[in-house]
């Protein structure tokens, strides 16, 4: 039992990134295993920004393996040019990085489509990426017509699949939308065995190597991607991503069963942002919603849509910890709330009238939660510098406390920058 798990407990962009990064040095192999190019994770250190979206954050340190296991939806053109990005910024990616042959392929038709379905919910639209996630993994559960990474290595493969299913795909589209420009088969078999050669060393069978792994006692860290409240099955459905985003996901998406984790640390920002549609309880549609904005930069690290924000729902957090089955939380961002002459935590929701702790399973009685807040007063002091938690003002040690009670889980990580060193430990 040699492994962790970092899974964001919110609506995502907890800043993951962050702790996974800062707790590589103690872990030998990084694992992503969900999502796809949808997730984006910043990391800061040495005065360099790394935006990473497929790639995990361990290889930003030499010496560690990355895996992007089984249950991840690839897009290789993606990925290809993010390995490209990260090399610009001196990070070289050699074979350090695996890649499940199990994983599924994103593909153009994948995106093309979804487009059309967004457009078609109007003002019920989900507000997705656009990067044809949803599409990819429905393709997988419907089986006919999907593409694993391990067939793009396989040119016959392709050349016997993708024409059928690009004449297939060309029908519906065209039936969707008069407009559709079809897409050539014979061209994306180009692309996509040019690809294959690409990524060849890299692909594998991860499930194997990972419990070769566990076997030779090497410490593993699982990178949660997303957030609990996106969960496919057990969050805010129909307004989530399409994979299991909460810890229910480590098992089916990496193939490696929860036992050996030792320790679940679920990631939680010091307030609420959401992208994309769907009720957020505690969303602040004034200034003070604009003033974390601002003060957190909440602007998409994929799409740079403007996040929404609002304070902290430990409605929300303690039902996506209690899913996620998280054993300590990660503070982050607690820097964002240090202007503000009071802060608020929600507690309970009032639902038609009555008091509930409860998190709705039914997205119309989330719609109609109002927030009952506890308001206290804030530490209005730079907080930045901080080296331990004496250094940081009462106001803000409360506050820190009063997350953990709300959230029924202890705090032992309070992040109040994005470098490495703007991080606090605790016992
Ligand atoms: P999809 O994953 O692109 O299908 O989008 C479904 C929903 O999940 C949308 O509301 C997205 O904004 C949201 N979403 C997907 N990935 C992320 C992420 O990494 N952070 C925050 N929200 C995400």
């Amino acid at each position: 039992m040699s492994a962790t798990a970092v899974i964001g407990l919110q609506w995502g962009d907890e800043a993951k990134g962050k702790i996974v990064d800062l707790l590589t040095d103690q872990h030998e192999i990084v694992v992503r295993y969900l999502g796809g190019n949808n997730a984006g994770h910043t990391v800061k250190f040495d005065g360099k920004t790394f935006k990473l979206s497929m790639l995990p954050a361990g290889v930003l340190r030499p010496g560690v393996v990355s895996v992007i296991a089984t249950g991840v939806v690839i897009n290789p053109t993606a990925l290809l040019k993010e390995i490209a990005g990260v090399k610009e910024q001196g990070i070289e990616i050699g074979d350090d990085l695996l890649i499940s042959d199990r994983a599924h392929v994103v593909f153009p038709y994948h995106m093309a489509e979804e487009a059309i379905y967004e457009k078609q919910r109007g003002d019920k639209a989900i507000g997705t990426t656009m990067r044809g996630i949803g599409l990819c993994y429905r393709e997988k559960a419907n089986r006919s017509h999907a593409i694993r990474m391990g067939d793009i290595i396989r040119p016959d493969v392709l050349r016997e699949k993708i024409p059928e299913i690009v004449d297939f795909k060309n029908i519906i589209l065209s039936a969707l939308d008069p407009e559709h420009k079809p897409f050539d088969a014979a061209e994306i078999i180009d692309q996509y065995v040019s690809l294959g050669e690409h990524f060849k060393p890299h692909i594998t069978d991860t499930t194997a190597f990972l419990h070769r792994q566990i076997k030779a006692g090497k410490r593993l860290m699982f990178e949660g991607a997303q957030g609990s409240l996106l969960d496919i099955d057990h969050g805010t459905f129909p307004f989530v991503t399409s994979s299991n985003s909460s810890g229910a996901g480590i098992h089916s998406g990496s193939g490696v069963p929860e036992r050996h984790i030792s320790q679940m640390i679920g990631v939680v920002k010091a307030y609420t942002t959401r992208v994309g549609g769907g009720p957020c309880p505690t969303e602040l549609l004034d200034e003070t919603g604009q003033h974390i904005r601002d003060e957190g930069n909440e602007y998409g690290t994929v799409t740079g849509r403007p996040r929404r924000c609002g304070w902290l729902d430990a409605v929300a957090t303690r039902y996506g910890s209690q899913v996620s089955g998280v054993d300590c939380i990660a503070v982050m961002l607690l820097d964002v709330l240090s202007k503000l002459p009071e802060v608020k935590i929600c507690e309970a929701y009032e639902i038609n009238g009555k008091r509930t702790e409860d998190f709705p399973s039914q997205i119309d009685d989330l719609a109609a939660a109002k927030p009952i807040y506890r308001t206290v007063p804030g530490w209005e002091c730079d907080i930045t510098a901080a080296k331990s938690w004496d250094d940081l003002p009462e106001n803000a040690q409360s506050y820190v406390k009063m997350v953990s009670e709300l959230v029924g889980v202890p705090v032992k990580i309070v992040s109040i920058g994005p470098d490495r060193e703007q991080t606090i430990f605790l016992d």
